[in-house]
């Protein structure tokens, strides 16, 4: 420990830095040696950066959990050991016990398997590609961290999702849209020459969870990006990420071409505007033969777009995407559109003017839709796009930064969030077409296919600015790979890798995270309501704001509380945006009696008098809502307050001050929304319900 001016700086803040990478020490000294007797070594074959970087961190987490010294070979010793290396690397005999598996994985899957070479044997960790040979060794040290069994190993996996991304809304300046993490990772001023030790992090956690590419700069992109001054530091960054599987990418300004080219126009049917993209792209390529490809919001909250030029969104993005194809580049398209000029209902607009588009985007084109059709609320019925398009890839936009919910203070487990929206049965071919089967291409057999999620990083000691933060990073990668995952299951892994493999500590914490989901809907907008948080900044509740110049800025419009009740009718009767969704699904939400109750006050406006399924009236349900909320919250402090042994105190601390803010916070929710809505109602609060103080 070393002493500074009587500081103690001892263990500061390592482990909040080391996220789900603990490799914490084995205390069980059983499984401990069973391990041991299974890893006397590690093999390595092949000689890229890649397999490297497999070899280093097998090696030293190994030594770390397992308190052992691990000798590194290059060809298979008579020990029992642990060998990796893509399928062209492994020696014939190894290739003939995996040969059928690997027709199981795709380019990027990995093989774990048990095998027995000479009487000895050994774990093989394989795969078509090397980046599938590191996704395997994260997956086995996965295994150990969460003490599972290494014995008679088979396990054979592939992502399911070919771009598994992280936007960034990151500026120039370094400033982040909605980043409440700190500034931008990027140091730009520093970038080409300064390479600093966090790119080199970020890429490893993001390879540990599969993740394959990351958008660098913000939707509300600036020109600058793309200029040389820029792209040679993009390309530093490029090489960094490269051996780890991580591909750049970029956000276009439509109107770059002026910006930046010299051009009077940015019209993407002007000869010199597709000129300017197709020499801009191939100036890229030259630098970055991987790079990914371009990002774009387009004639969305004042961003340029071919809108501009009397085009539209189809023009716009295959303009694009014939300047990246010939280099294997996509176009990332997005559907967040809504205008001022149809103040009928926002939530309608994105399937209005991209439903229509089906069919005409160039096959390097990938429409990316956010979750719900208004924008990244606590809950949101699907988006209506999900299944709507048939011979177009769509990618799901999820927001990890937590805009809405209560940005890095407020915990809540986020996974919980997007599987609820991945079940969703779109029923747009038949029963069973979920919003999974959608974005994995499964339905309707795209060819590309991917998961985008807004980055919730930025340079704060920990991150993610929140410690439990770090679980919405680590749950959207894993879903990215496999969106079939159960919420569950990755906070259990999250936990383990984080913290402590005690089912004591396990089992408590397991359940607040599940619950954190359902506590800030409660307090935040239950029922259905949304988008009720102050306006601007989103922090905090805002029903009253009703100043603003554009409407659908306003809270009041979403809520439309009068003295006849509360809620948003877009059932056939108003604003119809049900019709959006298939048949089976639109019948189900246009009728108050099966729409769901959670999401009701979306769908309807609803009588203050209505009875909810048991027997509330809407005003005492919702009232005992937001005080459920509050009570929950309440619940995960104790929750966490009896979880102190089992945690180092710098993060125990953190956490609990973050959950008494939360506590706080979450009662003025309640009694913000409360207090304003009783003016329509002239209810009394039901027994129940706390006075506001
Ligand atoms: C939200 C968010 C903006 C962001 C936009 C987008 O509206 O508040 O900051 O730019 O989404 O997704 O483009």
């Amino acid at each position: 420990m070393i002493l500074l001016l009587g500081i103690s700086w001892s263990g500061f803040s390592q482990k909040d830095y080391k996220l789900w990478l603990q490799y914490n020490t084995l205390t069980n000294l059983d499984l401990k040696a069973k391990y041991l007797s299974h890893i006397k070594g590690i093999t390595l074959l092949g000689n890229s950066e890649t397999i490297s970087i497999a070899g280093n961190e097998l090696q030293s987490a190994l030594e770390d959990m397992l308190e052992k010294k691990i000798t590194v070979n290059t060809k298979l010793e008579v020990f029992q050991s642990i060998v990796i290396g893509s399928k062209t690397h492994l020696n014939a005999e190894i290739q003939k016990t995996v040969e059928s598996d690997l027709n199981l994985i795709n380019d990027e899957g990995f093989i774990i398997k048990s095998i027995v070479i000479n009487n000895k044997s050994h774990i093989v960790i394989t795969g078509k590609k090397e980046v599938g040979v590191l996704y395997g060794v994260y997956s086995f040290l996965r295994l150990i961290q969460t003490n599972k069994s290494i014995e008679k190993l088979n396990i054979a996996d592939s992502p399911k999702t070919n771009i598994r991304i992280l936007n960034h809304w990151d500026n120039l300046d370094r400033t982040v849209e909605r980043g409440y993490a700190g500034f931008s990772l990027w140091n730009w001023q520093k970038l080409p020459d300064f390479i600093e030790q966090r790119y080199i992090d970020y890429a490893r956690a993001n390879a540990s969870i599969g993740i394959n590419g990351t958008v660098l700069t913000n939707v509300n992109a600036n020109a600058l990006i793309l200029t040389p001054q820029y792209l040679e530091k993009v390309e530093a960054l490029a090489n960094v990420f490269r051996p780890y599987g991580i591909k750049v990418y970029l956000t276009a300004r439509f109107s770059a071409p002026i910006e930046i080219g010299g051009l009077k126009t940015a019209d993407p049917k002007d000869a010199d505007v597709a000129n300017w993209w197709k020499a801009k792209a191939k100036e890229i390529y030259v630098r970055i033969p991987d790079f990914g490809g371009f990002l774009v919001k387009a004639n969305s909250e004042g961003q340029p777009g071919p809108q501009n030029y009397g085009r539209n969104h189809v023009d716009g993005a295959n303009m694009l995407a014939d300047a990246v194809a010939p280099f294997g580049g996509v176009i990332m398209w997005r559907a967040f559109v809504y205008s001022e000029h149809d103040a009928n209902d926002r939530a309608k607009q994105a399937h209005a003017e991209f439903q229509p588009c089906d069919g005409k985007f160039r096959e390097n084109v990938i429409v990316q839709v956010k979750n719900g059709a208004i924008d990244f609320q606590p809950r949101e019925p699907f988006h209506p796009l999900f299944g709507a398009m048939t011979k177009t890839p769509l990618m799901m936009e999820f927001q990890i930064t937590q805009e809405y919910l209560g940005f890095s203070t407020h915990l809540v487990f986020l996974p919980k969030l997007f599987q609820e929206v991945l079940e969703s049965d779109t029923y747009q071919k038949g029963k069973g077409s979920t919003v999974t089967k959608v974005i994995d291409g499964s339905i309707y057999k795209n060819k590309i296919t991917g998961i985008a999620g807004v980055a919730n990083i930025g340079n704060d000691l920990n991150w993610t600015g929140h410690p439990f933060a770090q679980a919405n990073w680590y749950g959207f990668g894993r879903l990215a790979w496999n969106p079939y995952l159960d919420s569950e299951t990755i906070a259990d892994e999250w936990l383990r890798c984080t913290f402590s493999n005690d089912k004591k500590f396990i089992a408590p914490i397991k359940e607040m995270l599940i619950q954190s989901r359902e506590a800030v809907v409660n307090y935040m907008t239950p029922l259905g309501l949304h988008h009720i948080m102050d306006t601007g900044h989103h922090y905090g509740p805002g029903p009253w704001v009703s100043n603003l110049s554009r409407p659908e800025w306003n809270p009041v419009y979403y809520h439309k509380a009068d003295k006849n009740g509360i809620g948003f009718d877009r059932s056939k009767s108003g604003t119809n945006a049900v019709s959006q969704y298939a048949p089976e699904v639109a019948v189900i939400f246009d009728k108050l009696e099966t729409c769901p109750e959670k999401d009701l006050l979306w769908f309807h406006h609803v009588s203050w008098d209505y009875k909810l399924k048991d027997g509330h009236t809407l005003w005492d349900g919702m009232a005992l809502k937001y005080q459920q909320g509050v009570n929950q919250v309440a619940a995960m402090q104790k929750t966490w307050n009896a979880s102190e042994k089992y945690v180092d105190s710098e993060r125990f601390k953190e956490v609990q001050m973050l959950l008494n803010i939360q506590y706080k916070e979450a009662k003025w929710w309640r009694d913000a929304c409360l207090l304003y809505f009783q003016q329509f109602s002239g209810k009394e609060l039901p027994i129940g319900v706390e006075k506001p103080s």
